[in-house]
């Protein structure tokens, strides 16, 4: 096991659950088959997808109510470490239904419900006080109704003014106000890509990249989904085309790359052959079946058959 630790922060996790039924349908009942429970939330998966590829990750999370505790309770038997700061909130849910007669899935995302102020601010001490212990810090997914949305960029400074490596995955706002005190990489799609370009009033992508190599961003890493991945650095644009794939499921697919990419790093890769460890992540990911996160010896397998010497 290496000896680097990463930090995931997680400001709105979910109890997903996920159903299916043969029918959906409106104004009447749609009667579902049991339902499966998983872990949700940016940085819970970031340090799921980590622990997987055998990389030490802490997961520092809210949670509440008796969905924070199934929460809490799902991610200790997956042996996640993690560490709760409790809110007087109940965890949010979010449901997925699969119509079967359709081959579809109707995906429902509820906003985080408001946290007492008392609660991010003890998120902010405890990455104050814990942060000499880690090498990466990972902000990832987005911030309920009512946290500051320059919370990221507070996290960012304690990590960056502490020399630790931060890595950000959100959108819109906070995305904007977290590359502000500069990132070791962020991971925008392409629709993230375009609204940072409004956030940043600018409109050409070399304009949107010179302004965020300004603030301290290293890396940008763009995602196309199956089309292409790029690696823009200050000296050069580089693109990584993904494996081929028939993908089972797209649940987890971004936060697999975060976490596959940390772990090529983590483990020595260059930071090219990072972000082919972090593809491969993803497309292991994508090749599991429903909810269920990479595994590491196909992760292995992908790469090498993709991105080996
Ligand atoms: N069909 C596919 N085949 C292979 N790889 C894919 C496919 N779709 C996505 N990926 C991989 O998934 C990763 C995430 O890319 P994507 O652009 O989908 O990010 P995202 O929209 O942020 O994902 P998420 O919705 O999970 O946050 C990339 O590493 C990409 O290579
Ligand atoms: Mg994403």
């Amino acid at each position: 096991m290496s000896k680097k630790k990463v930090l995931t922060i997680t400001m709105n996790p979910s109890l997903d659950v996920g159903s299916e039924a043969e029918d959906v349908i409106t104004d009447e009942k749609t009667r579902c088959e049991e339902p499966v429970y998983d872990p949700g939330g940016g940085g819970i998966n970031v340090a799921r997808v980590l622990t997987r590829l055998g990389v030490e990750a802490d997961a520092l999370l809210i949670a509440g109510g008796h969905t924070g505790n199934k929460l809490i309770e799902m991610l200790e038997e997956e042996s996640i470490r993690i560490h709760t700061i409790r809110s007087r909130q109940d965890t949010r849910q979010n449901i997925a239904i699969i119509d079967n007669s359709a081959g579809k899935q109707y995906r429902f995302v509820f906003p985080g419900r408001v946290p007492d102020e008392s609660v991010w601010i003890k998120v902010l001490d405890q990455i104050r006080q814990s942060i000499s212990a880690y090498d990466y810090v990972v902000a990832s997914g987005s911030l309920p109704e009512g946290v500051p949305d320059d919370l990221y960029s507070r996290i960012g400074k304690v990590a960056t003014d502490a020399g630790k490596k931060f890595v950000i995955d959100t959108y819109g706002e906070a995305l904007m106000k977290g590359i502000r005190s500069g990132a070791y990489f962020i991971k925008p799609n392409k629709e993230e890509f375009e609204d940072l370009k409004e956030l940043f009033g600018v409109s050409t992508d070399k304009d949107l990249l010179d302004k965020m190599f300004k603030s301290g961003i290293e890396q940008v890493v763009q995602t196309f989904g199956k089309e292409k991945t790029v690696l823009h650095t200050p000296e050069r644009s580089y693109e990584f085309i993904p494996p081929t794939i028939k993908p089972r499921s797209t649940i987890g697919a971004g936060d697999s790359f975060v976490g596959g990419m940390i772990a090529g790093l983590v483990n020595g890769l260059s930071r090219d052959k990072a972000v082919c460890y972090g593809i491969s992540a993803a497309a292991s990911t994508l090749l599991s079946e429903g909810t269920d996160l990479c595994d590491k010896d196909e992760v292995e397998r992908i790469y090498l058959e993709n991105y080996g010497e």
